[in-house]
């Protein structure tokens, strides 16, 4: 099973619910933690592009990553931006990023972090390190909740995240308080933890 089963065959019905609120309702509590001067983002998962665009609207230029074809062609065709760029890529090495010899001010992944496994997450967390310049910074979310069926999804736990981080040269910013958060489909069975990690660098060559 691919990280990202599930997603092709409700590409439809999963395109018209990720573009039915905007980036600042689906943020809006952790919209502080985004940067304000323009700066080089990768956005990781990056779905249907709602963040990815919004975010090069704000100024920036941004380096799409989403391995779902109908997210990216949808995005690629409905929503072309000069300053936006996709790619058929993918955690936990991300290869084709690699390729490009970039180092980012800021990477941004939200809900994509649950479909890897232990060791997918070790390698993706390697891989992001050195995907970053030294400060910049990583913002993420944790889903918690139960795991829907035909969809590859582990459970999370952003206190072991957080300590694995630290091995791969991060330090935490900021942390969401589980109960601040709540799903924007107003699933009550689902939560997401957002933290903000910053790269140092010490430690870790
Ligand atoms: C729940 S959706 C979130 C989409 C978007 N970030 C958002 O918040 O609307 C999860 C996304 O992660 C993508 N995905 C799954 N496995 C992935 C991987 N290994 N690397 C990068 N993205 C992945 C899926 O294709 C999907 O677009």
């Amino acid at each position: 099973m691919s990280t990202n089963s599930g997603y092709e065959e409700d590409a439809k019905n999963l395109i018209e619910a990720y573009e039915s609120y905007s980036f600042e309702t689906a943020h809006c509590r952790h919209l502080h933690l985004f940067p304000s001067a323009p700066c080089s983002i990768l956005e990781i998962g990056a779905g249907t592009g709602r963040d990815a665009r919004a975010l090069v609207d704000h100024g920036h230029e941004v380096w799409a990553v989403e391995p779902t074809d109908s997210f990216r062609s949808w995005a690629e065709e409905t929503h072309p931006k000069t300053k936006l760029h996709w790619f058929d890529d993918a955690l936990p090495d991300l290869p084709k990023v690699n390729q490009l010899g970039v180092q980012f001010d800021f990477v941004f992944s939200s809900a994509v972090w649950m479909h890897l496994d232990k060791g997918q997450r070790a390698s993706a967390l390697d891989a992001v390190s050195r995907l970053m310049k030294n400060g910049a910074e990583l913002l993420i979310s944790f889903r918690y909740g139960p795991i829907p069926e035909g969809r590859r999804m582990f459970a999370v736990n952003v206190d072991e995240f957080l300590e694995e981080a630290e091995k791969f040269g991060f330090e935490l910013i900021e942390r969401t308080q589980q109960a601040e958060t709540s799903d924007v489909f107003n699933r009550s069975d689902l939560s997401w933890i957002w933290v903000c990690l910053q790269k140092s660098g010490v430690g870790y060559e």
